[in-house]
Order: structure tokens, then sequence, then C-alpha cells
């Protein structure tokens, strides 16, 4: 009898495309947390999603994760492009800066991709949108894209996700992350978002997109087919400060913070491999602004326009219990100059150690097993999480495939709300040892 081949083996294979098993459905996907990393494929080796149909978009924010920038490879749209080919329509783009979204418009119109832009309409609100959309408009996604303060809430002006429940019942959703930055008193709202969502059975993804990375599938495939049990992910994010030039994002009152707003993709990423945190357990330290060791000499900002109980720490370190008893723990990093972020994150299980290096530029894998003292080295030249979260999300609402594990969304609404909720308890964690350091009891 042959031999099932490990996902090492099938790994190896996915650059021969001949290989029977780069075409095969393997089993080993069955699990709807995960997808098999022989299924995530670049964006030049993917065909465009078949059939002639018109697929309508909204675009909610006519940013950089949208558009792209030059700070990083979001762009949803281009991934878009080439998901559906020429059977993408967005037929509105909102956002209340009416001149950002006509002039990124513009530009697609003089490009190639003219026949998915010609006709969208730019509105400053959803409810414009509503109030003028006919019925050939209906889209059958919703991409939100908005900073998240005008998101994730249900008070008015802020309740995008229960305004697409109510004018767009049926519609997927797309969110980014995080899901929202509000005060920590409206956490509860956000449950209550998500319970709205899971209720209605709306399909919705949020942009935690290094869950789609080949390498942390591989990582979780590992942990699946050798039954682990995860005892410890150990997160570190240290990110290039001096290349950081938005002053909302050294601004607490704006950003809500690095770790709400930044150290985010790892907490969440950590979640994913711990499974549920148990919050009250979520201890910090932080080393602030005012501090010597926090001192930085390259700010590409004004730190002095930004109030004094606004500034952000330079180092956050966190440490809690996952319910199934496994630490976690993770540390922000303020202090690295040049452009390169430094990011890594651990996961150790009885034998094993799975170490992923540089996840956002040139994601490296090493494993080391039972049995060998030496780790191995995996790399993942090409991947592309950003068009592998959306080609997913575009598979399932398509439902092409018979195979029920043929599309996977990672991030559910819901999962992205429990680990906002972590990176909010890591901020109050800090906080509260800062707060106790500079008023110690009087003995
Ligand atoms: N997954 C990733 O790696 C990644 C990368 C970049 C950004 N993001 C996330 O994407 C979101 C947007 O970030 P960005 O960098 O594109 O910001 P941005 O500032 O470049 O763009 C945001 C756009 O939204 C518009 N906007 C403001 N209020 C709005 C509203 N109520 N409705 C619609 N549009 C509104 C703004 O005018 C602006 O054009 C954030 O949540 C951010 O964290 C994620």
């Amino acid at each position: 009898m042959s031999r099932r081949p490990s996902v090492i083996e099938r790994f190896s294979e996915l650059r021969d495309s001949n290989s029977p098993l780069a075409s095969r459905r393997p089993s080993l996907a069955s699990r709807r947390s995960s997808i098999d990393p022989s299924k995530l494929i670049p964006m030049d080796r993917a065909t465009h999603i078949s059939g002639s149909d018109d697929f309508n978009v909204v675009f909610v924010g006519a940013g950089n994760i949208m558009f792209g920038s030059d700070e990083g490879p979001w762009n949803h749209s281009f991934r878009l492009e080439h998901k559906l080919g020429r059977r993408l329509k967005v037929v509105a783009l909102i956002d209340p800066a009416i001149e950002r979204a006509t002039a990124v418009l513009q530009k697609k119109c003089d490009s190639f991709v003219v026949s998915a832009y010609q006709d969208t309409r730019v509105f400053k609100t959803l409810e414009d949108f509503v109030r003028n959309m006919s019925p050939r408009d209906r889209p059958r996604a919703i991409i939100v894209g908005s900073p998240p303060m005008f998101r994730g809430s249900t008070k008015p002006g802020r309740d995008l996700e229960l305004q697409i429940l109510q004018h767009f019942p049926g519609v997927a959703m797309f969110v980014e992350k995080p899901i929202a930055t509000g005060p920590a008193d409206e956490i509860d709202d956000t449950f209550k978002i998500a319970k709205m969502i899971s209720d209605s059975k709306t399909v919705c993804s949020v942009g935690y997109m290094l869950r789609y990375l080949k390498a942390v599938q591989m990582m979780k495939h590992i942990i699946e087919e050798n039954n682990l049990t995860v005892m410890t992910t150990i997160a570190r994010y240290a990110c290039a400060y001096e290349a950081i030039a938005k002053p909302d994002w050294w601004d607490k009152s704006k950003s809500y913070g690095p770790i709400i707003e930044q150290g985010t993709h790892f907490c969440d990423l950590s979640r994913y491999f711990g499974g549920e945190v148990d919050i009250s357990t979520v201890q910090a330290h932080s080393l602030e602004w005012n501090e010597n060791a926090g001192h930085l000499s390259k700010l590409a900002i004004d730190e002095s326009k930004i109030a004094p109980e606004n500034r952000i720490p330079r180092v956050t370190a966190a440490t809690w219990k996952y319910d199934s008893g496994a630490v976690g723990s993770f540390t922000h990093v303020a202090a690295l100059q040049g452009t390169n972020y430094s990011c890594e994150l651990e996961v150790y299980a009885d034998g094993y150690s799975l170490k992923l290096v540089n996840p956002y530029v040139q994601p490296v894998l090493y494993v080391r097993r039972p049995g060998d003292d030496h780790e191995q080295t995996y790399q993942f030249p090409d991947d592309d999480p950003f068009f592998s979260e959306i080609s997913n999300l575009i598979d399932i609402i398509e439902d092409i495939e018979e195979d029920s594990d043929a599309g996977q969304i990672l991030s559910s609404y819901e999962d992205a709300v429990r680990s906002y909720e972590l990176t909010w308890a890591i901020r109050e964690a800090s906080e509260r040892s800062r707060d106790a350091k500079r008023s110690p009891k009087a003995s």
C-alpha cells in the first residue's frame, strides 16, 4: 500500500506543476481552520475564475489597502482584478475624500483594467449609494478598507457592518483588520456585531492575511499531521519606526496604539496557533516615551504635537495563558530604523519547534523535529497571502467547487473580535503596570 505523502513532501512538489500532487485534492485540508499549502497559488499562476457574468463589487475606502502604496505589498483592487478578470465590475467606491477616490479611479480607467472601473460611481457614504443604487448595481461582495474608527461599532456613523447587513442581506463582506478602534468599553458591541454576522450566515472574511501564508499553513499542517499540542507561542514584532510617518500612528487617541493597530497581526497569529486566550491572565509591561531607555533619535513626526498622555510606548511585552494551559507571549518594539521590520513567531510543541521569520517580506520557516537537533529551513518564494485571502473569499462566494474545503475563510469576524479583545487587554495591562510604577503604594 502506498504511503500518504507528508505535507513537507507535498510542499517540495509544489513547484513541479506536473506533479500529481499539485492537482490532487488532498484530504489534509479537512479541518476548516486551515488550507493545504499546495492550494495557495501565487497570482501569476492562478487562472481567472471562470464564468462570464459580471461580479459586482463595492469598495469602501479609496486608500492604501485598496489601491496600494509604496509602504507594502497590499492592494486589494489589484488582487480582485486578477482573480475575476473581466468579470470584475466595481459599481461603487465609497469614500468621503471624493478627490482621492476620483483620482484613483482615473488611474484605473487610464489602464488596461478600465472595464472594471469605467462605470464606478463615487459616494461619500454607503447610504448615499443605497439611495442611488439601481437593482443591477447590487453587489456580490463589499470590500471594506476604511479606517477602523469608522466601523466595528453599533453607534451611528461607525456602524458600517450593521448598515451592510441591513441594506445588503446575504451579500459577502471583507473587512480589514483591526475590526475596530474604539474605546475598550465598546468591545461588547463588537461581539454583538460578530453574532449578527454569524446568525445571518453572512460570508465574512477579516484581513488577517498572515494566516494565508504558505509558511503558516505548513506550520498548521505539521501540528495537525503529528497531532501536536502547542505548548507556547513566542511572538516578536520589531517595526522600523523611522519609516512610520503617519502622525496618527504615534497618537493613541487616534490609532489606539501600536498593539491594537499593528501588533494585532501577531496577536492574531499567536491565537491561530495557541487557541483561545484566557483574557483575565494577560499581563504586560511597557517602556514609555518619557523613560530614559525610550528615547528615539529618528522620529519622522513631531511628537511634541501629540499630547503626552497619548504618546505611544516604545516597547510592550505581554504574556498570557491560553485556555489549553499553553503560554503565549508577545513583544512589540518600536526601535529599528531604516525600512525593514524584524518579526518572528515561534511555536513549540513536544519535540518540535516551528519558527517563522520575516513573514511580511520573505517568509522563512525553521522546523526542528524529534530525532534531530538541527533545524530544517523552508523558503516560500512568490507567496502572496493577500491574493490567497481574496481568492479564497471569491471561491466561497462563487461556491464554484463541490468540495467544501475548496475555499476557506481563515479569519471570521468573531475570531477577529477575539484578537481585538486580546490587543486591548495587552494595552490595558501595560498601562496598569505603568501607572502602578508611577504611583507606588505608600509603604
Ligand atoms: N492587512 C494589512 O497588511 C494592511 C495594510 C494596510 C492597511 N490595512 C488596514 O486597512 C485599513 C485602511 O488603511 P489604509 O492604509 O488604506 O488607510 P488610508 O488612510 O490610506 O485610507 C483610508 C481611506 O478611507 C477613507 N475613509 C475615511 N472615512 C471613511 C468612511 N467613513 N467610509 C469610507 N471611507 C472612509 C479615507 O478618506 C481614506 O481614503 C486600516 O484598517 C488598516 O489597518 C491593513
